[in-house]
């Protein structure tokens, strides 16, 4: 291959199309195409070359009867080479037709070369039709080269239209698009900050937004009133497939509203962007199902509701039978929960051993299993079970031969947890999830707090901001556990895809709940004080949601992890393997903002 010095190797060669655009119609002008080689075949005096660009791909041809010069300038071209080529379009010979192209009709007869750049040989085939797996650690090295390939370019672009889909419709509804700050103070949303130091104020630190909450609520008090961005946003907590530290809010805000109102509007959103994304009509208004009702069915408290197999409490008929496990449990005050697995007798002893090893992931001490038999119920635990209460949890459960009951035992959240894991695992095993299913639904009335008994303190669900109902406010004094909040999540598929809460807009609750949570008067003060004032100059009633926008891609595309749906992503670690952040820094930067490591 020739070596590339010209600086403007272009000269006034100008693109007419781009790699997707030509078809049967254009047979017979003159074109000029730039792209990348993907593949270079060479058959029978020809050379083939599939030539692309971001749009796709136009195969490109080299005749020596045509022009022997870029034949044979051709027979150098290799992966990736940047090229431009001259030439006519013609139809392809019949039979060599490709339909699962656009431009899979024509090919284009070069009769001038110029190589643009050439490019060493990447370490992966960027031709995904190869079907060749790749490690992911190599793709994030060489994210530039996996960005090339159609799956990763497919979800750029399907994000970025669905980005400007969702701007055009909140400006259609007379939002205003308005930024906020990203070097900030911390706002609580319950993982850890991203600190950054400050260089002017040497021991003082900027945080990074966990989400842009209190800015909006102070544009709500600056009588904006219908607020929406697009933003990153940062948290530094336990990472998994559907989370980064640095991730896409689609972060919104509303005054003089209600819970009726703002649910209407994200509907409709949600609504246009699937119809707009994937042509899939979504039925709105999406169910709407308390929070303590979903937990006693599902176990989590983003179910998905495409599958049955809903969990069933069967302390009082279990706990009363002569089983140890069942009985101790009650007496500890604990719950016995279990689903049905219809068809599911057929599993053999190493896989309810396998899915007794998932539950454990999720606390649980044990998997009790009961197999409905046409001779009568099998199971370790048979014996202890009475006719009567057979008959029972059968007719509960429409337990019937052919069926088997998974049962797990013990304290009411990890009974929940590991069974509502469970449930998913075994869907997912047994192929009972129907792939083209868009299930979304409103979960509404979280409890305000959560308890932990390892601090003995409160903290919030949600965030301190969230508003209580009304109604319970009697109890915030005298059974904080028991309040609940105006708080909501949208689920969709199993996946959290937003949430939000109408907010507390009177500084006097507002105060209130810090003290519950511990936020001393003067704490209060220092950490969120412009909050506190502002809500004595006019706050109107407030709320909002926030949905995470790599999350909605991962579902529109289907992919597998968030990964997959972020131009430049972390590792699950944390690290970004093309760039290697975090990196060290020169001493003398550290000197600056004031700071020294400690060995
Ligand atoms: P919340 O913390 O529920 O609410 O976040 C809103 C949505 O953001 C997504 N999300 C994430 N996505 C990827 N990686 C992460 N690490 C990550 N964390 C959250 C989820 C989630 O539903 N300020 C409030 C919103 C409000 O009250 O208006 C907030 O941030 O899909």
């Amino acid at each position: 291959m020739e070596t590339i010095i010209k600086l403007d190797p272009l000269g006034d060669w100008k693109r007419t199309h781009h790699c997707n655009a030509l078809t049967e119609k254009n047979i017979g002008e003159k074109v000029l195409l730039m792209g990348w080689v993907l593949r270079r075949r060479d058959h029978g005096g020809l050379i083939f070359v599939d030539l692309r660009d971001r749009w796709g791909l136009t195969q490109v041809v080299f005749n020596p009867e045509n022009d022997a010069a870029s034949h044979s300038r051709a027979e150098g071209l290799r992966s990736e080479h940047v090229i431009a080529v001259k030439g006519e379009v013609i139809p392809r010979p019949e039979g060599m037709e490709n339909l699962d192209l656009a431009t899979g009709r024509i090919e284009v007869m070069v009769n001038e070369l110029k190589v643009l750049n050439d490019s060493l040989t990447p370490p992966f085939s960027l031709d995904e039709r190869e079907g060749v797996e790749v490690a992911e650690n190599v793709r994030l090295k060489y994210r530039y080269l996996d960005l090339r390939r159609e799956t990763l370019r497919n979800n750029m672009v399907l994000r970025s239209r669905v980005s400007k889909r969702v701007r055009d419709f909140f400006y259609g509804e007379d939002f205003l698009e308005i930024e906020t700050p990203f070097l900030t103070k911390s706002t609580p949303e319950g993982a850890r900050d991203y600190l950054v130091p400050s260089r002017v104020h040497n021991g003082l630190m900027y945080a990074l937004p966990q989400s842009p909450q209190l800015f909006k609520q102070l544009l709500m008090v600056s009588g904006y009133d219908r607020y929406f961005q697009i933003v990153h946003c940062f948290r530094d907590e336990d990472l998994r497939a559907d989370r980064q530290p640095e991730f896409t809010q689609i972060d919104v805000e509303m005054s003089f509203i209600a819970e009726d109102t703002l649910f209407e509007v994200m509907e409709r959103m949600i609504a246009d962007l699937f119809e707009f994304a994937l042509g899939v009509e979504i039925p709105i208004p999406f169910p709407r199902l308390g929070y303590a009702e979903v937990m006693d069915r599902f176990g989590v408290d983003r179910p998905d509701t495409r599958f049955g197999m809903e969990l069933l409490d069967l302390t009082g008929l279990l706990g009363k039978t002569e089983a140890r496990v069942f009985a101790d449990t009650v007496k500890g005050g604990g719950i016995i929960k279990a689903f049905n697995v219809k068809g599911g007798s057929e599993m053999s002893r190493k896989e309810l051993d396998e899915l007794t090893d998932h539950a454990a992931i999720y606390g649980a001490k044990g998997l009790a299993w009961f197999k409905c038999n046409p001779e009568g119920w099998q199971s370790p635990l048979a014996k202890f079970i009475a006719e009567e209460i057979r008959h029972e949890v059968q007719g509960l459960a429409s337990f019937e031969p052919g069926d088997l009951l998974l049962v797990i035992a013990g304290e009411a959240s990890m009974v929940n947890e590991s069974l509502g894991q469970l449930r998913l695992h075994v869907a997912q095993r047994m192929d009972l999830i129907p792939e083209d299913r868009f299930d979304f639904l409103w979960v509404v009335d979280f409890p305000l707090f959560e308890y932990d008994a390892e601090e003995g303190r409160y903290y919030s669900m949600h965030h301190p901001f969230t508003s209580p109902k009304e109604e319970d406010l009697a109890l915030l004094e005298s059974d904080p556990g028991r309040v609940r909040a105006r708080a909501y999540d949208v689920v969709l598929n199993g996946s959290e895809i937003g949430g939000g809460s109408i907010r507390i807009h009177s500084k006097d609750v507002q105060s209130q709940i810090f003290q519950l949570l511990n936020i001393g008067p003067e704490e209060a003060r220092e950490k969120f004080g412009f909050l506190l004032d502002a809500l004595q100059y006019g706050a109107p009633p407030h709320g909002g949601i926030a949905f995470g926008l790599d999350r909605i891609m991962m579902l529109l595309t289907g992919a597998g992890s968030i990964r997959d749906v972020i131009p430049f992503p972390k590792t699950q670690k944390a690290t970004c393997l093309l760039t290697e952040a975090p990196s060290p820094v020169d001493p003398a930067q550290l000197a600056e903002l004031g700071l020294r490591l400690r060995k």
